[in-house]
């Protein structure tokens, strides 16, 4: 091959890259960020720190929820609780379901709503393709879970099958400048979001921006 000839090459693998084509020997690369939960007293130390609730704000992100009495919500990645735990004590107490994937997550908080009183709350085991759940619901509330959930249009169009009428999906997830968080591959633009979303058939029908270190953004099937 030419110098010319191997200049051109050396450009056009360049080229493919920067357009985020792979070349055959070129790893694929991951959808979605792979980590097991399988401790969850190690878990709660960070997940149920009293100082979380400086930045997370939960009595705001349950409030924009709107669950009325009645209602059933998802909490899907619910990990040891904290938001399960939240949305059962909040006004509207509403039925809900932790799912996780992790069966030793399901066990903590099985027993975490026991100990607690909280009859309202139906731990699930989860699969990575669905979250399992018993009966359709009116929100799947999605807490710094998206990044780890793996084929998400394939995900969230199964998902809306677990919707009840007028159902929504509630995603909370890390800023890409969020001061903590997965690594910076696995954090999303609200646009990302959306188009993702908008991919697997939803339309976003609310987005806020009071939480310091997380995109909150809100979305209905789009039928
Ligand atoms: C970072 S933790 C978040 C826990 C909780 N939402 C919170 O905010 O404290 C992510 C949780 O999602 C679970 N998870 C990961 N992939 C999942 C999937 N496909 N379906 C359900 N849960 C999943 C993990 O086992 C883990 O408990």
């Amino acid at each position: 091959m030419s110098l010319i000839r191997v200049a051109l090459a050396g450009v056009v693998a360049a080229a493919a890259v920067a357009l985020g084509q792979t070349g055959p020997q070129a790893p694929a690369r991951p959808d979605h960020m792979e980590h097991r939960f399988d401790n969850p007293e190690a878990s709660a130390q960070a997940f149920d720190d009293p100082a979380r609730d400086a930045w997370q704000l939960p009595d705001r992100v349950t409030a924009a929820l709107g669950l009325k009495p009645g209602q059933t919500v998802a909490d899907i990645g619910a990990g040891t609780g904290y938001f399960s735990v939240r949305l059962a004590r909040s006004a509207a107490a509403p039925k809900v379901f932790a799912a996780d994937i992790e069966p030793a997550m399901v066990k903590y908080v099985q027993d975490r709503a026991a100990r607690e009183g909280l009859k309202n709350i139906v731990a699930v085991l989860a699969a990575a393709d669905t979250p399992n759940l018993p009966e359709p619901v009116d929100v799947a509330l999605i807490v710094d879970t998206y990044h780890h959930i793996g084929g998400r249009e394939a995900y969230f169009r199964t998902l809306v099958k677990s919707l009840k009428p007028g159902g929504r999906v509630a995603i909370v997830d890390f800023r890409p400048d969020s001061p903590e968080g997965p690594p910076k591959e696995f954090r999303f633009s609200p646009e990302q979001f959306a188009s993702e979303m908008a991919q697997a058939g939803y339309k976003l029908a609310a987005q806020y921006d009071f939480l310091p270190r997380q995109n909150f953004l809100i979305f209905e099937p789009a039928r």
